[in-house]
């Protein structure tokens, strides 16, 4: 029922172009991945541009063991623990070892972290034992973060850097990826591009959902276009919501970064009454999940859609730590020296993914996937606060290193005629489907889930398919909403089976962890789910 591509094309009449190496994506991962393929001929293509990226709006930091008396060991501890049973000891031995010496290698190459005298500053967040996030300009990690690996890449001579290219489909030929279709908004037209392997960094899917952190263009294509060519994804029921965003009408979700209650921040109810202790020890520092729940209850116990952050109580001086949750919060009248924040919870990262091997290789030949998109196994069902920078500084480069080995191999070819299965051209209003999609996730498939709900969504999912599949668009938000229905429904059927609670995925029928059953992963791809040890 899904179609294998989006459009109908002929690669025959289509203009092409060739490189060695395409990186469709360019955040963390996908820069590293980049650098490491510097000496070839290089394309990197965002679908906007790199304020649109989740790592230029990530504030918290870099989890790492570089200060004194942590140790890797105690990082992958950490790790472990909050991955909730299914977090994979390789992967996360590898992000905790070598994240260190890639963030040397950062600061050698000129990246300056906050700090006084030669020594970092650490922050601490929820599930880390000890003060261990990194941060540069308060609360700006990401642009700083993104600027500096950026001007790295445009100073290389064989990288050249495309905006407004969006990746409608990747082409194969004998079971190797050799292509991929692109959409070039900019000026307007298709092109094939081929090359000797490719490599996917195009982020998570937060705008599935109703609320979330990510900016509008995150809405899962690269891990549906793998999908539908053939890929395997990997634990895809685990969404991590991030219990902290701005919530006023008509304010995006801005995020109150968790960093802010390392440093002091307290939740309060509606009612002005703290409640965090009440449901862990930790605090306003419980590992994301109880906290977004705890917000949950509050909610519905104060009849309000909100709780807030008093940050009365942090010593330093707000508006230099947290320069741009200072500046956003004024916007709108909230002066977060004197005034509570409005927060909730929102959809934030994506633990499952497209699966990956230590290098970044997905089951399909010729492809790779780091960051977000992909599923190393280094989260388990649970993301470990400000892993994910990391993850995609050491997992991008790996695949980026494990990718060159391809460079002698020849450029395939891919002719390709597809015809798109269109019945009869009906009208499909492509925002109302995407806001459909969003408001179902988020009430079906968001922080709690229970059999009932997630059936109720399964069903409309497929009845929205019956008639959106027919539909050959010719837009990104057509094939926005696409996408997005495939991962969705993906979503909400690997919830259904998944009897327990672990992690973010939170069942109130199956309110426990059922181990003997369950210390798995749900594994899918167009052959259909299994389960894997
Ligand atoms: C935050 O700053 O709270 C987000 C950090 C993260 O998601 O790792």
């Amino acid at each position: 029922m899904i179609p294998e591509f989006l459009i109908s094309f002929n690669t025959g009449t289509l203009p092409c172009e060739e490189m060695d190496f395409l990186v469709i994506g360019g955040g963390i991962a996908g820069l590293s991945a980049a650098l490491e393929l510097k000496s070839f001929n290089t394309a990197v293509i965002y679908k906007d541009g790199i304020s649109e990226t989740c790592t230029y709006n990530a504030q918290g930091g870099i989890a790492c063991a570089l200060g004194r008396g942590d140790t890797p060991r105690s990082h992958w501890e950490d790790t472990m623990a909050t991955g909730c049973g299914i977090a994979d000891p390789e992967a996360v031995e590898i992000l905790v070892n070598e994240g260190v010496d890639r963030m040397r290698h950062l600061v050698e190459s000129g990246l300056v972290f906050d700090g006084t005298k030669g020594e970092f500053h650490f922050t601490r967040e929820g599930g880390h034992s000890c003060s261990r996030i990194l941060h540069i300009e308060g609360d700006s990690v990401g642009r700083n973060l993104m600027s500096f690996l950026y001007s790295k890449a445009t100073s290389e001579k064989n990288l050249k850097i495309f905006h407004s290219h969006f990746l409608i489909d990747l082409l194969s030929a004998e079971n190797r990826i050799t292509g991929a279709l692109i959409y070039d908004g900019k000026n307007k037209r298709i092109f094939v591009a081929r090359a000797k392997a490719f490599i996917l960094a195009a982020g998570g899917a937060g705008n599935l959902f109703q609320e979330t952190t990510n900016p509008s263009g995150i809405t899962g294509d690269g891990m549906s276009v793998a999908y539908r060519r053939g890929a395997e994804l990997a634990d895809l029921e685990f969404y991590q919501f991030h219990p902290t965003t701005f919530y006023l009408a008509g304010a995006p979700r801005f995020l109150i970064s968790e960093s802010v209650r390392g440093e002091g921040g307290i939740l309060k109810n509606a009612r002005g009454e703290r409640f965090m202790p009440d449901y862990h020890v930790s605090g306003e520092l419980a590992p994301r999940d109880v906290v977004t729940r705890a917000i949950i209850d509050h909610m519905k116990l104060t009849g309000t859609n909100c709780v807030y952050l008093d940050l009365s109580g942090i010593k330093d001086n707000l508006p230099k730590r947290f320069p741009q949750i200072y500046s956003f919060c004024m916007n709108y009248g909230i002066d977060i020296r004197k005034s509570m924040v409005p927060v909730r919870p929102a959809a934030h990262y994506f633990m499952g993914g497209i699966k990956t091997d230590m290098w970044g290789k997905t089951s399909l030949e010729n492809l790779f996937a780091c960051g977000e998109i992909a599923c190393t196994g280094v989260h388990g069902a649970n993301r470990l606060a400000s892993n994910s920078l990391l993850e995609g500084l050491v997992f991008g480069s790996r695949a980026g290193r494990k990718a060159a080995e391809k460079s002698g191999m020849k450029i395939g070819r891919n002719d390709i005629k597809y015809n798109f299965p269109q019945r009869a051209d009906i009208l499909i209003d492509r925002e109302d489907l995407k806001r459909s999609i969003r408001s179902l996730m988020w009430r079906n498939v968001g922080i709690e889930r229970e059999e009932a709900v997630l059936t109720t969504a399964i069903r409309k999912f497929d009845d929205w398919k019956k008639y959106a599949f027919l539909k050959e668009f010719s837009d990104i938000t057509g094939f926005e909403a696409l996408n997005m229905l495939i991962i969705s429904s993906l979503i909400t059927e690997a919830a259904s089976p998944r009897k327990e609670s672990r992690g973010t995925h939170f069942r109130r029928d199956y309110p426990a962890e059922n181990n003997s059953e369950w210390k798995k992963h749900i594994i899918v791809s167009r052959n259909g789910f299994r389960i894997q040890d």
